[in-house]
């Protein structure tokens, strides 16, 4: 098995004929929470959605456990072990927790390990057993977010991608979601975490990458990151000294 998990390699991706992301690349290995921060429009969720198979890439590729896989469809993705949360979730509304958690389990056919799964899930997010008869679009935004986790990991993922996880919620709620998160990834599971909250990324992160125009203008461990004077200044909001 390859080291890495999940490979990017000079990815370019834009919509239509518009070039967006150019030359993009990263690694992801099991086990590790790698970060793209960078500002409004730098082109984060584009790439992730190139990663996810949403948008085609014009060139480079996407490697997955060594298997290229640039150009799959999401299905596809899905049924290899991709799973992608977006931004804004992406629920089905109208039809409960438990209706949108077994969606997120249609790839698997068997039913004990549907049921282990479900389980494991309201195991992490215990609100989500509690809610399991009501419809999605009543949940607050945390439980919301929970659930769209918690549906991806229906799928039994062994990556997952997260496009800005901990928007527009409380403190708490984003503490449990990203405790959650270091546990999964304590058990293995490889993440890649767009946030534009990059103090609360470079905390729960190993690695991270920066964008900026739609290039990585920046890579490194999270502590070389955080330690870094232009990020500090740019994304942290830490000037010289100032502590
Ligand atoms: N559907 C689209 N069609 C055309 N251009 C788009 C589309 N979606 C995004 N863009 C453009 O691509 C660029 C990158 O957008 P993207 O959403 O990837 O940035 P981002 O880093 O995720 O920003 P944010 O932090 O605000 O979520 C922006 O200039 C944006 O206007
Ligand atoms: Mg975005």
């Amino acid at each position: 098995m390859p080291d890495q998990l999940l490979s990017v390699q000079g990815l370019d991706v834009g919509y239509g004929r518009v070039p967006v992301v150019r030359a993009a690349s990263l690694d992801v290995a099991c086990g590790e929470i790698v970060t793209i921060i960078g500002a409004n429009g730098s082109g984060k969720s584009t790439l992730l959605k190139a990663v996810a198979g949403l948008l085609r890439p014009s060139a480079g590729h996407v490697m997955l456990d060594g298997e290229d896989v640039t150009g799959l469809a999401p299905e596809r993705l899905v049924r290899k072990g991709l799973a992608f949360v977006p931004e804004g979730r992406m629920l089905f509304g109208p039809m409960s927790v438990s209706e949108n958690l077994a969606l997120g389990a249609h790839t698997r056919r068997a039913a004990a390990e549907v049921a282990t799964d479900l389980a494991r899930v309201h195991a992490l997010f215990p609100v989500l057993a509690d809610r399991a008869g009501q419809p999605a679009a009543t949940l607050s935004g945390g439980e919301q977010q929970m659930l769209a986790i918690a549906r991806a990991l229906m799928s039994r993922p062994r990556i997952l991608l997260l496009d800005e996880p901990s928007l527009g919620l409380a403190p708490k709620v984003i503490a449990d979601i990203f405790g959650v998160l270091d546990a999964l990834r304590a058990e293995g599971l490889g993440i890649v975490l767009v946030e534009q909250d990059a103090n609360l990324a470079l905390r729960h992160a190993q690695h991270g990458h920066v964008m900026r125009s739609g290039r990585v203008v920046m890579s490194g461990t999270a502590a070389e990151l955080a330690g870094n004077d232009d990020v500090r200044l740019i994304y942290l909001g830490v000037w010289h000294g100032d502590e």
